[in-house]
């Protein structure tokens, strides 16, 4: 039996990701920071809910003592993350317009936490017999993909979040080296259709969530330390 702890589960590509990994037969965790929203998504997949704020660390305290308890973690999708810089399907805090502030709240959410939540659960992947990590990253993560003229990453004028993925996409690699015996990769969904872009996205959930699916069902003989769109691997 896989279990899987998911951040960021009660909506999106967070949602759509539990979803098909119970049909999977993994026993799914619906990470949710509204613990009320959490438990009514699990109780509608057949999943359980844990209370989890990635920014609060006795929340991801807390919620590694439950995971634990409930007999132990394999699969850990990082998943939760924020886009503050988008405004009614526009980006409002472009360069000219970015604060420390905001910038500090994007990694707060999506690299902070994302550490956060690896430091507390990597004690319990360790003893998987099969561990496994899909850092939910971005195209706009990879220098390569946002320097290519004429490209619609070319054009995202932000800078807070696709930095913080960038970040996000470092973290990978050097997990993925520190711990071998894990399979650590980040996934770029795609542009997918979420409250995260005020649903402006052109794809749907269920595209969106095909490669953090498939990254999480890896066995012991799959890639780690890469970064793919359901396409295959991109280019950091
Ligand atoms: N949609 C896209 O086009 C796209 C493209 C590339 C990458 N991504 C990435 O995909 C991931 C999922 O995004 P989405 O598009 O599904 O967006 P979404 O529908 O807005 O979902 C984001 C999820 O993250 C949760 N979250 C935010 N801050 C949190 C915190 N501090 N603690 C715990 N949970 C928190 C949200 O909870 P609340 O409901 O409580 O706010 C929500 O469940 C993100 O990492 C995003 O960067 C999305």
């Amino acid at each position: 039996m896989t279990t899987t702890l998911i951040t960021g589960a009660n909506k999106g590509l967070g949602f759509e990701t539990a979803r098909r990994l119970v049909a999977a037969g993994h026993t799914v965790y619906v990470g949710s920071r509204d613990a009320e929203r959490g438990r009514r998504v699990a109780e509608r997949l057949g999943a359980r809910a844990v209370p989890l704020d990635i920014t609060d660390d006795a929340s991801v305290r807390a919620a590694a003592e439950t995971v634990e308890a409930g007999g132990g973690l394999d699969v850990l999708v990082n998943n939760a993350g924020i886009q503050e810089e988008m405004r009614d399907g526009t980006v409002v805090i472009r360069a000219a317009e970015l604060t420390a502030d905001v910038m500090h709240r994007t990694f707060e959410t999506n690299v902070f936490g994302t550490v956060r939540v690896l430091h507390a659960f990597l004690p319990l992947l360790g003893r998987s017999a099969a561990p496994v990590v899909v850092n939910v990253s971005s195209a706009l993560a990879s220098l390569t993909v946002v320097t290519a003229a004429g490209t619609p990453a070319y054009a995202y004028p932000g800078v807070a979040y696709p930095a913080s993925k960038t970040a996000v996409n470092m973290i990978t690699v050097q997990y993925a080296k520190a711990f071998p015996n894990m399979r650590i990769n980040a996934v770029e969904p795609g542009f997918t259709m979420t409250d995260l872009n005020q649903n402006t996205g052109v794809q749907t959930v269920e595209q969106g969530a095909e490669i953090i699916v498939r990254m999480a069902q890896v066995g012991p003989d799959g890639p780690t330390g890469g970064y793919f769109d359901a396409e295959g691997p991109l280019p950091w």
